[in-house]
């Protein structure tokens, strides 16, 4: 019969992960990236917000007695027992130049700069590999049915970690496709909101230069005092 842990056992108990080979003891409650640190590893690239938006941690790991390699965001999976870890730099998947205004929202802009879009296998690899769960096998085959409406919407929660660009056998950039496909839709198949138009007359006749440029005149504390004391909306009760 298993035992109920107590809140101060949990908070004792560690667990030995791998990291480039080496064994650490760290704490079981840590994220892959906190342990990584726990560990003494400083890390430079791989971290940006540690909250699961940016896509910048990206990392692959193995568990013990399992054969397959795994794929998370090192800021929102928690270590487990036997792991071994593996960290990604970046995802260097070649991103295309393009004026979106000289586009059309079909399949032909994406296929003139993303070709080997028309490759796709529909393995599914990369939508199983996608930390945020994204459909993105079903996005890259609509945006080869020139749907991009569809595209945009199923990949609008994409942080650009590349997992899923490191597991396609086609060697398709799905996230720069998904981009290319919101880029489009927010251009073509979207009508500019007022309160933006409003926003940008307001910018343009200089209604914020004052207050840029009482901040510009702060120092560096001035600033993180006005930070702290900033007025801080709720967004979730907004
Ligand atoms: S679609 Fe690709 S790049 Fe975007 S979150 Fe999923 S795995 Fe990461
Ligand atoms: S991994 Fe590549 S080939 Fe497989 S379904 Fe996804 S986009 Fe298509
Ligand atoms: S550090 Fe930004 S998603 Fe993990």
């Amino acid at each position: 019969m298993s035992k109920t842990k107590t809140k101060q056992e949990e908070e004792t108990l560690t667990v030995k992960i791998y990291i480039m080979g080496s064994a650490h003891e760290v704490p079981a409650s840590l994220t892959i990236m906190k342990a990584m640190e726990y560990a003494g590893f400083k890390i430079k690239r791989g971290a940006g917000c540690r909250a699961g938006f940016c896509g910048a941690c990206a990392t692959l790991y193995r568990k013990a007695g399992d054969y397959r390699i795994y794929a998370a965001l090192a800021c929102q999976t928690q270590v487990e027992d036997g792991m071994v870890l593996t960290q990604l730099p970046f995802v260097p998947a070649p991103k295309a130049i393009y004026d979106v205004d000289s586009l059309k929202p079909t399949a032909s802009s994406i296929l003139k700069f993303y070709p080997e879009v028309a490759r796709c296998l529909s393995c599914n690899a990369c939508s199983k590999v996608c930390p945020q769960e994204i459909q993105v096998m079903d996005y890259v085959q609509y945006c080869l049915q020139g749907q991009i409406d569809k595209a945009a919407e199923l990949s609008f929660d994409c942080v650009q970690c590349g997992l899923c660009a490191i597991r396609c056998p086609a060697e398709i950039p799905q996230y720069h496709v998904g981009m290319l496909a919101r880029r489009l839709h927010g251009k073509y198949n979207t009508s500019t909101p007022e309160t933006l138009l409003e926003r940008v007359e307001e910018i343009e006749n200089g209604t914020f230069e004052e207050g840029f440029e009482e901040l510009m005149s702060l120092s560096k504390d001035g600033l993180k005092k006005r930070y702290t004391e900033r007025d801080f909306v709720d967004q979730k009760k907004a």
